[in-house]
């Protein structure tokens, strides 16, 4: 049963249990990365999701267009990093004509990009979005634990030369490893036409070295940014968008995501799918639904999209906003339940 759909949002989206419209779907095409960044996988060992519960092409597809019927037809490819996912090209050209996305994104970290880029684009992907810290390679074996930043900077030089609707990059920052550089960051992302976006560093699962003082907050970094660049200028209209945008002087224009400390539950009209086909409605989730399952044991379409609008009419999540209620606020998942559940991973429910 679909639930009844408030004034603020579109008819043809299911909504949750506070009235927040299903509409962005993030799929994580697998759980595998090919870096080691401090603040999402600072351990040695890891706990994998079996190769045999993946989802196949199909499945991925036929889940994303029960998800898209019921509105959720937004698409970004995530991971872990998404590009180890063999013939990824393939799957995007799928999803294509088979859930017919009103928009299709991917979040990388850049590093496979320069082989990948052209058939990306050439499949349907519209929009990219390039995780980037730093732009010092030392600095970028430091943080990734990987000698990989000159693959990233080729990685987005193809991605330029394809030409991409929309082209942004995320740094996540994190006090006395890249916060030096922020401006360094925002004036390459200019001179490059790609939209910066400063992420607060959040105590999400995975983090296992998070604390509240490695988090430089959104009003940090717009007083150091105004500090260098004169004024900050906030441009409003952030709908549902995680991030917020503000502009420089000069006219460039570059967001925050202030999830650690501002965050945007209220309007959060997001949830993930691992590549294993469990369904999270909140980054913070600790529980999800096994979609896998139910695709496996042969339910129509029709099942399909039902148990999902059902769900989510029940939602309650507002995972970040708890977590700043909290009066002691520490890492959110200890590394022993990590082991344990693969699941409650950033890097297995999707960056
Ligand atoms: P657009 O489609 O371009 O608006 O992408 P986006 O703003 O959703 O950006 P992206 O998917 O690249 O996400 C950027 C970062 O925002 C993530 O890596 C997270 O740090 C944060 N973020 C994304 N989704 C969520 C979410 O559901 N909850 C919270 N609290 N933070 C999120
Ligand atoms: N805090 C903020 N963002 C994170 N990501 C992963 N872990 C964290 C974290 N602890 C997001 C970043 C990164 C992408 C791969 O995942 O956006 O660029
Ligand atoms: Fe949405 Fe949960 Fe993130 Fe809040 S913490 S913005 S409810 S996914």
């Amino acid at each position: 049963m679909v639930s009844p759909v408030t004034s603020a949002f579109p008819r043809s989206h299911v909504v949750d249990a506070f009235g927040r419209p299903l509409q962005n779907l993030r799929l994580s095409v697998t759980d595998r990365c090919n870096l080691r960044c401090s603040y999402c996988m600072p351990e040695s060992n890891y706990a994998w999701l079996p190769r045999a519960e993946l989802l196949n092409f199909a499945e991925i597809c036929r889940l994303a267009a029960n998800f898209s019927r019921v509105g959720a037809s937004r698409i970004r490819l995530t991971g872990g990093e998404p590009l180890l996912r063999q013939d990824l090209a393939d799957l995007i050209a799928m999803l294509v004509t088979r859930a017919k996305p009103t928009d299709l994104a991917l979040t990388t970290n850049g590093v496979l990009l320069a082989d990948q880029a052209r058939s990306l684009r050439n499949a349907g992907l519209k929009r990219l979005t390039v995780s980037l810290d730093t732009l010092q390679p030392e600095r970028f074996q430091a943080i990734t634990r990987r000698d990989k930043l000159g693959q990233v900077f080729a990685g987005i030089d193809a991605a330029r030369a394809v030409g991409f609707d929309e082209l942004k990059i995320d740094t996540v920052v994190v006090r006395g490893q890249n916060d030096d550089e922020l401006a360094a960051l925002l004036n390459y992302a200019r001179d490059i036409g790609a939209e910066l976006r400063f992420i607060e560093y959040m105590d999400v699962g995975g983090a296992t070295q998070w604390t509240p003082q490695a988090v430089v907050s959104r009003a940090e970094i717009i007083e150091r940014l105004a500090g260098d660049y004169g004024s900050v200028r906030p441009l409003g209209g952030r709908g549902s968008a995680p991030a917020e945008r503000f502009e420089l002087p000069d006219g460039t224009v570059f967001g925050i995501i202030a999830s650690a400390t501002t965050p945007f539950c209220d309007r959060c009209d997001r949830s993930r799918l691992t590549a294993d086909g469990t369904w999270y409605q909140c980054l913070y989730a600790t529980a999800g639904l096994d979609l896998r399952a139910h695709l496996r044991a042969g339910r129509s379409d029709a099942d399909l999209a039902e148990l999902i609008a059902d769900t989510w009419s029940m939602r309650t999540a507002r995972g970040a906003e708890e977590r700043t209620q909290m009066e002691h606020r520490g890492v959110f998942v200890p590394v022993s339940a990590l082991r344990r559940q693969p699941h409650l991973e950033m890097h297995t429910r999707g960056g």
